[in-house]
């Protein structure tokens, strides 16, 4: 008899989570010096797909170079951990966690998969893959905002907590430190984190990382401004607004930028906002910080994690980690 699996998808936003937050980061954000927006709000479903062509571009490494070193180390990390639950942070489609799951169930260990993400679609058309292409494992999805609702609860342990794609990058070391240490107390000890960060490496790769030939990824920069106009009734003209990857040296990321092309006079209605552009100003949309392996764990151990392993691909372009709670 084929055991069952089985899949359940548990709505953890608040009914109001979509529009508080957008009216709060947005009138936070373009009333700020300088001019900010949370690149969270990107991932409509066509921000979703254009980030999807993204990761094919030949320009853009992190998602090839994690993938590699997934291929060649899943097995490793299935045998350190032992894990019974696989939790998956901003999982998305989930293409990369399948050589987890692989390597997971063939070790024996793994009893459960607990997607977790924002978008609830994206959570549905994963975890129902995955549920049917892994008979016996159970499928807990979690829409959720990692950011303010971790939602870990009962599963089964010891857990693996995958944070993939150098996501973390978002965060200002100030965000990074808050979410290591919500991250660390809600683990227990014989749970593992595995944190898969972007290198700092040649600024000219890294701004073509973010600047690509085909354009695609000013398409999904420009692709918030459409947001904004949908859900807000703001009046922005993606058109006159260039699309800006900068190096940030100092900081050592990668910042994306709208810039005005010409002063323009921006309207909000929903937020009674009226925002003026001066020529050339930027509204910078995300930062992709890039890591070094000693700062890197230096910030995890003040945020609660020993860094027990250290894997790059083998043109250290990218690196995975697995941490214990201190
Ligand atoms: C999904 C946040 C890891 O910062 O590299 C890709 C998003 N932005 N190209 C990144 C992104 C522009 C990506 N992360």
């Amino acid at each position: 008899m084929t055991p069952q699996s089985r899949f359940t998808l548990e709505d953890r936003l608040p009914a109001d989570y979509f529009s508080n937050a957008l009216h709060a980061d947005v009138t936070r954000g373009l009333g700020g010096t300088p001019r900010t927006l949370p690149p969270k709000w990107f991932y409509d479903k066509r921000g979703s797909d254009l980030f999807e062509q993204i990761t094919r571009l030949p320009e853009y490494y992190p998602t090839r170079a994690e993938q590699e070193i997934l291929t060649r180390r899943a097995p490793e990390i299935a045998a350190l951990t032992r894990a019974s639950t696989l939790v998956e942070l901003g999982s998305g489609s989930s293409r990369k966690t399948r050589l987890l799951l692989d390597a997971l169930t063939a070790g024996g260990s793994l009893v459960r998969y607990a997607p977790l993400d924002v978008s609830a679609s994206a959570l549905e058309e994963a975890g129902e893959a995955i549920r049917r292409d892994y008979p016996g494992l159970e499928v807990t999805a979690t829409v959720a905002d990692f950011e303010t609702d971790l939602a870990l609860s009962d599963e089964p342990g010891p857990r693996l907590l995958a944070f993939l794609g150098s996501t973390i990058g978002n965060f200002d070391a100030a965000q990074r430190q808050t979410f290591y240490r919500t991250l660390s107390l809600a683990l227990s000890s014989d749970d593992v984190l595995l944190l898969g960060a972007d290198l700092v490496k040649d600024p000219e790769v890294l701004v073509r990382a973010y600047d690509d030939s085909q354009g695609v990824t000013a398409e999904f920069n420009k692709n918030v401004l459409y947001v904004l106009n949908r859900e807000l009734g703001a009046d922005f003209d993606p058109e006159a607004f260039d699309h800006v990857a900068v190096w940030n040296a100092d900081e050592e990321r990668i910042e994306m930028r709208l810039r005005a092309k010409v002063a323009q006079t921006v309207k909000v209605p929903d937020l009674d906002l009226t925002v003026e552009f001066a020529a050339g100003e930027d509204l910078r949309t995300e930062l992709s910080c890039k890591f070094r392996r000693e700062t890197l764990t230096r910030e995890l151990y003040e945020g609660g994690f020993t860094v027990r392993d250290w894997w790059t691909d083998p043109a250290s372009r990218f690196a995975l980690l697995l941490a214990v709670p201190n």
